[in-house]
C-alpha cells in the first residue's frame, strides 16, 4: 500500500491571524520542523523587517521572501508561517503542489488590530494609530488571494489550541491510502 499525504503545511493570512503561534503549535503536535518566514529572513540577512522596508525597500523584501519561501517549501515535514504579504503574489498559492496544504487563517480587521496591539515594530505596514478602516482596506485588497488557499479556518474568537486541533483533524482526513495499480 502506498500513502499519498500532505508533507508540508503553509499558513497564510493577514497580520495578527496567528500564523506564527498556530504554526509553532501545529509543528510541535506533528513532530515536524517549524519555520517562520520573517524570522528566517531576519536571521539570514541580519537585517530587521523594518530595515528591509526602508532600505533596500519593500520590492527587495518581497524578492527575498519569495526566494527563502521557495527554498523552505522544498523540504518535507515542515510547517511554514508566511508573512501576510507572501500569498498575495499572483499564482503563488495555485502553484503549490498537492503535497503542500495551504491554510488561510482568517481574522477580521478589528481582531487583527487587537492582537497586534502596539507590537508594530516589525510590521512596517501597520502603525500604532492605524484605524480599523485602513486595516480593513488592506485586508479586503488581499482577501481574494488568501481565498485561494486549500483550507480556510476562521480564527476570530478562537484560541491557538482550537485552530491547531482543527487543522490536525483535517490533516488526519487528508491521508489518502491507495493500493498500487
Ligand atoms: C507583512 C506582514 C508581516 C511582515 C511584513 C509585511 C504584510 O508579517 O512580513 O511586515 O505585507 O502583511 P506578519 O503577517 O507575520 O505580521
Amino acid at each position: 500500500m502506498t500513502e499519498s499525504a500532505v508533507r508540508r503545511v503553509v499558513l497564510v493570512g493577514f497580520m495578527g491571524a496567528g500564523k506564527t503561534s498556530v504554526g509553532r503549535a501545529l509543528a510541535a503536535q506533528l513532530g515536524w520542523r517549524f519555520f517562520d518566514l520573517d524570522h528566517e529572513i531576519v536571521s539570514r540577512s541580519g537585517r530587521s523587517i523594518r530595515d528591509w522596508f526602508s532600505d533596500p525597500g519593500e520590492s527587495a523584501f518581497r524578492r527575498e521572501e519569495a526566494s527563502v519561501a521557495q527554498e523552505l517549501l522544498s523540504e518535507d515535514e515542515i510547517v511554514l508561517a508566511t508573512g501576510g504579504g507572501w500569498a498575495t503574489e499572483r499564482g503563488r498559492l495555485s502553484r503549490l503542489d498537492a503535497s503542500t496544504l495551504s491554510v488561510w487563517l482568517e481574522v477580521d480587521a478589528e481582531e487583527s488590530l487587537r492582537r497586534v496591539g502596539r507590537d508594530v515594530t516589525e510590521r512596517p505596514l501597520m502603525s500604532r494609530d492605524m484605524g480599523v478602516q485602513t486595516a480593513r482596506g488592506l485586508l479586503e485588497s488581499r482577501r481574494t488571494a488568501y481565498a485561494l488557499a486549500s483550507l480556510r479556518v476562521d480564527t476570530n474568537g478562537k484560541s491557538v489550541e482550537d485552530v491547531t486541533s482543527h487543522i490536525i483533524e483535517i490533516l488526519e482526513l487528508s491521508v489518502v491510502k491507495t493500493e498500487p495499480q
